[in-house]
């Protein structure tokens, strides 16, 4: 892993963005054989679940803008938020401490009495956590990163907050530059994808996915599969993240009227439960392609994709592309609900 800063000047775009090689780049797109021949329909998987091992998923290629822009405004203490098993937390735990940063965690939910997956990786990586009761931290977030921000600034630090999963004008280029890892695959496969499809849990990598399609001229249509909010808030918060980033970095980009789509159909009974149909997509994932998915993000997804294929609910008989965004240690986490749906 190579940790120097890079300038970065896209063609687009009249600033710099400050970028770290800290993902294993490209990540393979590889076609699920089985998988397809049931769907009657060809399925890749970009398997960004390989951007590294403990560092792994999507966030890695957003934490390359988010912590060089860190490093550039010479921050000392990261601070982060999310779920108790936030993947986005855990990798910028681990990246962070490699990085030299103290990084501080806010995590939305009770302390358990034996941390396990993303958590356990955490404390390993010897973040300091804090722990908040779902409704406070849902109700006053700015809040508490504000306040803990000021606290490091009282003690003549300086803190750099990223907001939840990197999902800002900043974490925008992670996705708009792996829409054009994908134009490359497609052109070495000699395939043209009609669709790329991800999870969508706070946006951004669906906000740089659809910039990146439309920056680099790819006849693809992106489409997120919520994990938590509904249809109506993504579409507003990719719409917020894109034009945040055009903004922020002066693209000369002519986005037209932004063809934003989210299925919110398989959020199931909110963000972290999945029902035995998820499960039973992972295992079946799993077991015929060595695919390892997992209950809070990737499986509901991919559930939801293979769903809409069968009931001819993504137009067209082309190539799908999945992006595997990671998770897998969230996995971990839910053997007693995997063992309890296996029943
Ligand atoms: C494994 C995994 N997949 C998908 C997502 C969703 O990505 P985003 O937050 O960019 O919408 C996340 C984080 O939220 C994640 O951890």
């Amino acid at each position: 892993m190579q940790c120097c800063l890079k300038e970065q000047l896209s063609p687009f775009s009249m600033k710099e963005a400050p970028r770290l090689n800290l993902a294993h780049l490209p990540t393979p797109l590889q076609l699920l054989p089985s998988i397809s021949e049931q769907a009657g329909r060809n399925i890749w998987v970009k398997r960004d679940d390989l951007t590294g091992f403990s560092i792994s998923g999507n966030k890695v290629r957003k934490l390359e803008y988010s912590l060089a822009k860190a490093k550039q405004e010479g921050a000392d203490v990261v601070i982060t938020c999310g779920g108790i098993q936030s993947n986005h937390c855990r990798a910028t735990a681990i990246l962070g401490a490699k990085l030299g940063f103290k990084v501080h965690l806010l995590l939305r939910g009770d302390e358990p009495e034996q941390p396990d997956g993303n958590l356990f990786l955490d404390q390993l990586a010897g973040a300091e956590i804090s722990y908040f009761a779902k409704r406070y931290y849902q109700a006053h977030l700015d809040f508490i990163a504000e306040e803990t921000c000021e606290k490091y600034r009282r003690e003549g630090r300086k803190p750099y907050f990223i907001p939840t999963g990197a999902s800002d004008a900043v974490g925008v280029w992670g996705y708009a530059n792996a829409a054009a890892e994908l134009k490359e695959d497609f052109a070495r496969l000699e395939i043209q994808p009609e669709h790329i499809l991800c999870a969508t849990g706070s946006g951004g990598t669906q906000a740089g996915l659809t910039a990146g399609v439309v920056m680099h001229r790819m006849p693809a249509q992106v489409t997120g599969y919520a994990v938590c909010d509904d249809e109506a808030w993504f579409v507003n918060k990719v719409n917020t993240d894109i034009h945040d980033w055009i903004e922020e970095y002066e693209l000369d980009l002519d986005l037209g009227s932004l063809d934003i789509r989210v299925r919110d159909a398989y959020i199931g009974e909110g963000y972290a439960i999945a029902g035995k149909a998820v499960f039973d997509t992972i295992t079946q994932v799993f077991r015929s392609e060595a695919l390892l998915l997992d209950p809070v993000y990737s499986g509901k997804a991919f559930y939801g994709m293979l769903t809409d294929i069968s009931e001819g609910k993504i137009e067209g008989e082309g190539d799908i592309v999945f992006v595997h965004t990671g998770g897998a240690f969230g996995l971990f986490a839910q053997r007693q609900q995997w063992q309890k749906s296996m029943g």
